[in-house]
């Protein structure tokens, strides 16, 4: 492995065109973008401009009409190792309780069951859900559901974690909530994160870099890097004058 130069995505002149029938969407269009090892880059830009495309570009769901992805060094055919996804909706298995929905990753992974039982408690211990292993999911307010969700995507270990608007259907109450822990669990896990949100503030809270992306097709227009100190404060940093510039510059990028 080449972790040392290569960055985590590297997306060179993308072109995505679905057909279904005789119709040909051009969704996405000369779009480039890295991620680089240990970053965390927010994606924001109008509905319908193929932010979703390209997540799903990189984690070999749907395979690019023109240019290059690759992720670390290696160009994308298939799923790729070690990725997680978060899509908008939780997909938690609803038959399964709270602890067997997060153990199934960690039996892929070939983990003893003493193991998995350790892992599961670090985990639930970290999304602050101790004490739900045995519920089942719609026993779960959404928010909970949620932190589930991320506790498995963390328990499939990946080096890259691919989130499509995880936090979207939430309150904004509970989304505060939820963004917070998530930035403090990854703050201290320093994963490469690629992260798709209609939500300007939340991109400015939690990223290293902001891309703003044109209507569709889609390209990325803008870049902004968020040199906010680390550890931040998830509620108290936006009321930071950089943080109020910054919205004030991807809004105007945005429109
Ligand atoms: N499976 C598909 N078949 C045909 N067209 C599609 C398909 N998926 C997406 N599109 C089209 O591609 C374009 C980009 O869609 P995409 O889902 O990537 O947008 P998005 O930026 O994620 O939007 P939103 O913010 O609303 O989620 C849209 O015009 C959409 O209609
Ligand atoms: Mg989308």
């Amino acid at each position: 492995m080449n972790a040392t130069t290569a960055d985590a995505v590297t997306i060179r002149d993308l072109r995505i065109v679905y057909s279904s029938g005789r119709q040909q969407t051009l969704a996405v269009d000369g779009a480039t973008l890295s991620v680089g090892e240990g970053e965390f880059v927010a994606l924001v830009g109008p509905s319908g401009c193929g932010k979703s495309t390209i997540l799903k570009v990189v984690a070999g769901l749907i395979a690019a009409s023109a240019g290059s992805v690759l992720v670390g060094d290696e160009p994308v055919r298939g799923v790729p190792d070690g990725v997680g996804m978060v899509f908008q909706n939780d997909a938690l298995l609803p038959w399964k309780t709270v602890r067997d929905n997060v153990r199934l990753p960690l039996a892929l992974r070939g983990l003893t069951n003493r193991e998995q039982d350790a892992e599961i408690a670090r985990l639930l211990e970290l999304v602050q859900l101790t004490g739900f292993e045995d519920f089942y999911p719609r026993a779960l307010s959404g928010g909970m559901r949620k932190r589930v969700a991320l506790a498995r995507t963390l328990a499939y270990d990946p080096r890259l974690f691919l989130m499509d608007e995880p936090f979207g259907p939430l309150d904004a109450q509970t989304r505060i909530l939820i963004g917070r822990e998530f930035l403090a669990i990854w703050e201290r896990l320093g994963k490469s994160v690629l992260f798709v949100t209609h939500d300007v503030e939340e991109a400015i809270a939690l990223a290293d870099r902001v891309l703003v992306m044109s209507p569709r097709p889609g390209r990325i227009v803008a870049e902004f890097p968020i040199d906010l100190p680390r550890p931040r404060d998830y509620e108290e940093i936006r009321f930071e004058p950089q943080f109020r510039d910054l919205q004030r510059a991807i809004w105007h990028a945005l429109t």
